[in-house]
């Protein structure tokens, strides 16, 4: 659990303050059953008892354990968080103004999340006896919500499963949008568990210029991109909302229960909307909420109403589980954990955004190696100096360097990967050479999607798709 920063209570909302008091009493006891020291025990209570007068004093009510604040005030005043006025996070705009990208740090501290520290990484080593992923030893998945649950129920053999999504708005998927399936991909063998991917083409048809049809046909394309990634047919369920949602028995009933119980104050809080936005988006998180809730797939969890659920996603998605996190106690189910991951830079910089409309912002899945050497070696942002003398004497910088910052996603061999930034950083490394053993990198293994994914056939799509039971017994 992160240590929570007295100082920053007076600018959450709310439910965050609600979340910090929760996550704060859950440390005393954990501390309590751990035998701590006195002295620690003591700071724990200490700030507990002051995060629960800093919740009265913003919401007029007394801390109540499981009854988050009835009705709460917006996050900021248009909406979606922004971290000291530079950084602006949302499910749909990523912005900063630094070259590093994101201050992720204060997001964590902003949003009530915990940073995934050495000690959970170790914990996740200890009880599934794997290597941990190089996402999470380079803190690409940095920040998530109860993990240590989830830990716990596999510890104790308990079940849960894995949910996440995709929002087809185009056809051609780019390089970070694999980041959290490559990362659910990892997941679901180590811990052997059911998954479930929601296509939200509703959300794409209310937020984009698309037609319905057009909005499926890419849930389709993007699903072959999706199945590319290596899931396991037999564990995995892949669906449309414009299909799935009329289908099942439990889904509807689901996101109904979320609607009753959130107001259009919270979602505007939350998400920013308007009064002049169609009722489809005020209406749609809770669409993007029920698949974490077992119950919402009858067909794999039987009646269990009680599984818990773990979503991998990029930090944008967070305030959508945000307010379901929220709801889920007032509904009768469990709180969904998270595991959240940095965001993928565009080619431009951290401080661009990478962007379908724009081919030259990002490399594509469907990117021919010429293209991604020629969009590598002409965009990818330097942070090399501007003359070969200079950059021998002085050295490149790797923090806003794109063609390293990609390499930490992509280049599996932790040593090759410090080799690089060391000579880098002392000058012995130029700006080329870095450039070419990232082409090196990514078209190999671009050209083994495409190959994957060619062999996808509809009729695999289809099975994906059909609402079934996966090979696990509940
Ligand atoms: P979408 O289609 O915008 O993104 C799909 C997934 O990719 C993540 N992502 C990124 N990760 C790293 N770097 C990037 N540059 C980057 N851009 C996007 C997103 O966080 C997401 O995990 N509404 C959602 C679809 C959805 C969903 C979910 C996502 C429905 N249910 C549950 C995660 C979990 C969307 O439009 O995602």
């Amino acid at each position: 659990m992160a240590d929570i920063q007295n100082g920053d209570s007076c600018s959450s909302s709310p439910l965050e303050l609600f979340e910090r008091v929760t996550a704060q009493g859950e440390k005393v006891r954990s501390l309590k059953a751990g035998k701590a020291s006195t002295e620690e025990i003591d700071a724990a209570v200490k700030l507990l008892l002051s995060l629960k007068v800093t919740y009265k004093t913003a919401t007029g009510q007394d801390y109540k354990a499981g009854s988050p604040p009835v009705d709460f005030s917006p996050v900021s005043n248009n909406g979606p968080i922004t971290t000291q006025d530079e950084d602006f996070v949302d499910p749909w705009t990523v912005q900063t103004s630094n070259a590093k990208g994101v201050d992720y740090d204060k997001l964590i501290v902003r949003f009530g999340s915990s940073k995934i520290d050495k000690e959970l990484i170790n914990r996740i080593e200890r009880v599934t006896g794997k290597t941990p992923h190089h996402f999470l030893r380079r803190g690409i998945f940095f920040s998530h919500r109860d993990m240590n649950q989830i830990l716990d129920a596999y510890e104790n053999k308990k079940p849960f499963y894995l949910y996440t999504g995709r929002g087809p708005s185009s056809e051609a998927m780019h390089v970070g949008h694999l980041i959290p399936f490559i990362f659910t991909k990892w997941l679901q063998e180590i811990f052997n568990v059911p998954l479930v991917i929601q296509l939200t083409d509703d959300e794409k048809y209310l937020w984009k210029d698309l037609t319905i049809e057009r909005a499926y046909e890419y849930a389709i394309e993007n699903a072959k991109d999706i199945i590319a990634c290596g899931f396991d047919i037999n564990k995995t369920f892949i669906f449309s909302d414009l299909d799935y949602l009329g289908m099942s028995s439990g889904y509807y009933k689901n996101v109904v229960k979320v609607q009753k119980h959130v107001t259009f104050n919270q979602v505007k809080g939350i998400f920013g909307f308007t009064d002049s936005d169609c009722i489809g988006k005020i209406s749609f998180p809770a669409i993007q909420a029920a698949p974490s809730f077992s119950s919402s797939f009858p067909q794999i969890f039987k009646d269990k109403k009680d599984i818990q659920c773990l979503i991998p996603c990029a930090i944008d998605q967070d305030p959508y589980f945000r307010m379901t996190r929220d709801v889920a106690p007032r509904i009768g189910y469990l709180k969904p954990a998270l595991l959240h991951s940095v965001f993928f830079p565009a080619l431009q910089g951290a401080q661009t955004k990478m962007s379908a409309s724009d081919p030259n912002t990002s490399i594509f899945l469907t990117d021919t190696p010429k293209q991604i050497k020629t969009k590598i070696n002409k965009h990818a942002f330097s942070g090399g100096k501007d003359t070969i003398e200079e950059h021998r004497k002085y050295g490149g910088n790797c923090e806003v360097d794109v063609s390293y910052m990609y390499l930490t996603f992509f280049l599996e061999d932790d040593d090759k990967l410090e080799q690089m930034k060391q000579a880098y950083t002392s000058g012995a490394l130029l700006t080329g050479e870095l450039k070419k053993v990232l082409i090196e990198t990514l078209q190999p293994l671009i050209a083994a999607h495409q190959q994957r994914r060619k062999q996808i056939t509809d009729e695999m799509v289809k099975q994906f798709m059909t609402p079934r039971k996966l090979a696990f017994d509940f």
